[in-house]
């Protein structure tokens, strides 16, 4: 089956997956401006840790596509650095947006010294691509990692989307789950629906059925009753943000699975690559939450819920505590406890 390509870089110009008209719609949408993929991360047409980092890199060089090839180096760098501000104001949780963002600051700034702003340009579409390559090879290790720790399970559930689409393939957390299929293993999954703007049951569901995985979706409210009638084995997730001792920010519920899971004796798992790391913060209260607009909870697919005038609370993302995660599996290999002494010991 041809694999789905969440970001695509061709002819000067990146195409992405409409995500927000999934599962109804696979339409593909071309973005031609940095104000585009501003709004395309921002409105969750591309969406996922690992994703927006690939798509905010590709925004850069968009944004810098015009600049005249006979320019100054000087100007160049003022308006790339003009485009990085902007483009981490899209979203705030996920730091995959600032890794990547960094990451080809840094490029532009080493290689600057001994070429010209024709050459950079170039040069920046490479960069961007070995991002988005990158993430692939890394995905897949995931993948092949998870494997070991899911390989005597059936039965699995995952929260919101962290599959292929919210990466360039593969995913995170649905990396094991396609790895294993490869291999002749076929797990069923529980798709927790993940309210509000439903990434398990459009996104999750849409590409393992696609990819004829046994899915099944459920409300959130409905993960205590399969936990408690047995039909879970482990829980696996993505994540936006993982602090220096294992605390991990990820699509808002999460930190309730996990509290189910361990009122349940289920395994919880948390699958990310390095660059979901933030070792500069001690812990996960200091992860900046995104709080989203009133309609996503007050309407459902444009039918009002809320009366008008009574409050609304819409984070976007919540922090599971170190404590209810059992192990975090990443593309250098698998962290157990104590994580403030293992997450250094790999990544530091
Ligand atoms: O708001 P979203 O859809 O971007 O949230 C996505 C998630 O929370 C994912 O679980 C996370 O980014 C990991 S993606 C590999």
């Amino acid at each position: 089956m041809e694999r789905l390509k969440t970001i695509d870089w061709k002819n000067e110009t990146v195409t992405i997956i409409d995500q927000t008209r999934l599962p109804e719609d696979l339409s593909y949408l071309q973005i031609e401006t940095v104000e585009q993929m501003h709004e395309a991360i921002k409105q969750l047409k591309v969406r996922g840790a690992p994703a927006i980092g690939i798509a905010a890199a590709f925004g850069l060089c968009v944004a810098m596509k015009t600049f005249p090839d006979q320019g100054s180096m000087n100007d160049f760098l003022t308006l790339l650095e003009k485009n990085i501000d902007y483009l981490a104001g899209s979203r705030p949780t996920a730091v995959n947006l600032f890794w990547a963002l960094e990451r080809v600051k840094k490029f532009v700034a080493k290689e600057a010294c001994d070429c010209t702003v024709e050459q950079i340009k170039k040069r920046m579409i490479d960069e961007a691509v070995a991002i988005l390559e990158e993430d692939r090879k890394t995905c897949r290790t995931i993948g092949e990692n998870g494997f070991e720790l899911l390989k005597d399970k059936s039965s699995i559930l995952t929260h919101c989307n962290a599959g292929g689409l919210a990466t360039s393939e593969y995913g995170t957390a649905l990396a094991p789950i396609y790895i294993a299929r490869e291999r002749g293993v076929f797990f069923k999954v529980f798709a927790d629906e993940t309210r509000p703007l439903l990434q398990g049951a459009r996104i999750t569901a849409f590409e393992l059925s696609r990819a004829g995985i046994e899915t099944t979706v459920i409300c959130d409210n409905m993960a205590a009753v399969v936990m408690a009638q047995g039909l879970v084995d482990a829980v696996i997730v993505g994540a936006d943000r993982i602090t220096a001792n294992g605390d991990t920010a990820n699509k808002i519920g999460t930190y309730g699975v996990a509290l189910l899971a361990k009122a349940h004796n289920i395994p919880f798992f948390v699958a990310a690559p390095s660059s979901t790391f933030d070792l500069s913060l001690n812990s996960g209260e200091k992860i900046p939450i995104e709080q989203r607009n009133r309609e996503e909870v007050a309407a459902f697919f444009g039918k009002v819920t809320v009366s008008e005038g009574v409050k609304v609370f819409n984070p976007a993302f919540d922090v599971t505590p170190a404590e209810l995660i059992k192990a975090i599996v990443t593309e250098k290999g698998i962290i157990y406890p104590p994580f403030t002494k293992n997450i250094t010991m790999l990544l530091g």
